[in-house]
């Protein structure tokens, strides 16, 4: 991704931020008027009690950062490499396992070191859920010509946050089939808080973007490949007729970018410190709620908090102003909540961004602060895991066999 601009004197660097205070208070009130427009989404707040059960599930929190997936990511894997290849097989035998629907794009991109060959990858729960949320980060690595730079690892930028995603997914899994196999049956919670039918009508998508990197300078057509080229076909791929967006009778007709609510990109995360600021008005209710989940973690007790960490939300509404693998989605009208370090790890596109740079305690906070956001987006329970449908029915054959005329007798007799 591209810096903001370098920032070497404090005079320069307080002119600028003030500058940028200015132009978010006119933003702000400008976007005030439009509050409206924003599309915000019922969050089913967890209570403290279901936050702690939450991060005790499974799977267990890592012991080691080479450990795990983790440990598969934390190689050089330029795009086009053989190495790239790998951890796209990996990538693909995690979702396999878990039963996801996969979906490659491989395309050929000329950069400025000839034609290489891109392969994004793309994860959803449920293929015929008319809505998703998505959740992304590239897997590729940046490419140098020469030895020793050529062994970048890339560990924040960005190995940890598709590590955390294959986490992610995995303990969001055994949710979202339990919820499944409610619904096939009929059984599908319906109360004041959910009503899982409708839930499930938004399901989530993982996509692992390949070609972030620039493979010389960061220009718009040397840099996020992948993004750009799954913008363009999804902004080209018309729904069908029978999808739900179409009784709608869009102009132009909506595509499958109409179908994402909400892109939530991650991006150089994973070492101790971290400074998250929300740059779209749009999303920056769901900045809030990532806090919340932090705040909430910190609160009780379930996530260890470095020195000086305590605030990773920042509370500045920024502009956009990095770019990254978000951009032409959102140059498509797509709503973005970029999750991107600010100022970026100090570590960025050295030889140093290896397994050293990343931190256990950070890791081990994103996952659970990631556990609490999806499961409050989509409305999942963890109360609900496992044996609820064979819970509920054993539940209702005692009522039933409480009210038959037998069982009354029985009681009587008593
Ligand atoms: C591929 O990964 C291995 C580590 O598994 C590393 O030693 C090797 O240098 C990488 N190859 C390239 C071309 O980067
Ligand atoms: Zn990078």
């Amino acid at each position: 991704m591209i810096y903001l601009p370098n920032l070497k004197s404090p005079s320069i660097h307080l002119f600028l931020f003030t500058f940028l205070v200015f132009l978010t208070c006119i933003t702000c009130r400008r976007e005030d008027q439009h509050k409206s427009g924003h599309q915000k989404r019922d969050f089913h707040t967890l209570s403290n009690e279901k936050v702690k059960k939450l991060v005790e599930l499974d799977p267990p929190q890592w012991n080691s950062v080479t450990e795990g997936h983790l440990g598969k990511l934390l190689i050089p894997r330029a795009s086009g490499s053989e190495n790239n290849t790998l951890v796209q097989n990996y990538i693909s035998s995690v979702f396999t396992k878990l039963g996801w629907h996969e979906e490659k794009t491989p395309f050929t991109d000329t950069t400025p070191i000839g034609e290489i060959e891109f392969t994004n990858l793309i994860y959803t729960f449920d293929p015929s859920a008319p809505r998703k949320l998505v959740l992304a980060a590239h897997f590729d690595s940046k490419w140098f010509p020469d030895f020793p730079a050529n062994q970048f690892i890339g560990a924040t930028d960005s190995a940890a946050p598709v590590a955390l995603l294959l986490h992610l997914a995995e303990f969001l899994t055994p949710l979202l089939n339990s919820r499944k196999s409610r619904i096939s049956s009929g059984n599908g919670i319906l109360n004041e808080i959910y009503d899982e039918d409708e839930l499930a009508e938004t399901t989530i998508q993982i996509v692992m973007f390949d070609g972030e990197e620039a493979f010389r300078d960061w220009t718009n057509t040397d840099s996020i490949y992948g993004a750009r080229y799954l913008a363009e076909t999804w902004q080209e791929t018309f729904l069908p007729s029978s999808h739900p967006l179409n009784r709608r009778r869009l102009s132009p007709p909506p595509s499958i970018l109409n179908t994402i609510d909400v892109l939530v990109l991650l991006d150089l995360l994973g070492n101790k410190h971290a400074k998250i600021n929300s740059f779209f008005r749009e999303t920056d209710w769901l900045h809030d709620q990532m806090r919340s989940a932090d705040e909430r973690l910190q609160h009780d007790n379930l996530i260890e908090v470095e020195k000086g960490e305590k605030e990773w939300f920042g509370r500045l509404k920024l502009r956009g102003g990095i770019g990254d693998d978000h951009v032409p989605f959102l140059a498509r009208g797509v709503s973005i909540f970029h999750v991107i370090s600010n100022p970026f790890p100090s570590v960025w596109h050295t030889l140093k961004d290896d397994a050293t740079a990343l931190s256990l305690p950070a890791l081990r906070r994103w996952n659970r602060v990631l556990r609490v956001f999806t499961c409050e987006y989509l409305g999942l329970d963890p109360d609900t895991i496992d044996t609820r449908s064979t819970k509920r029915s054993v539940d209702e054959l005692v009522r039933i066999l409480d009210q038959s005329p037998v069982d009354q007798k029985a009681k009587e007799g008593r």
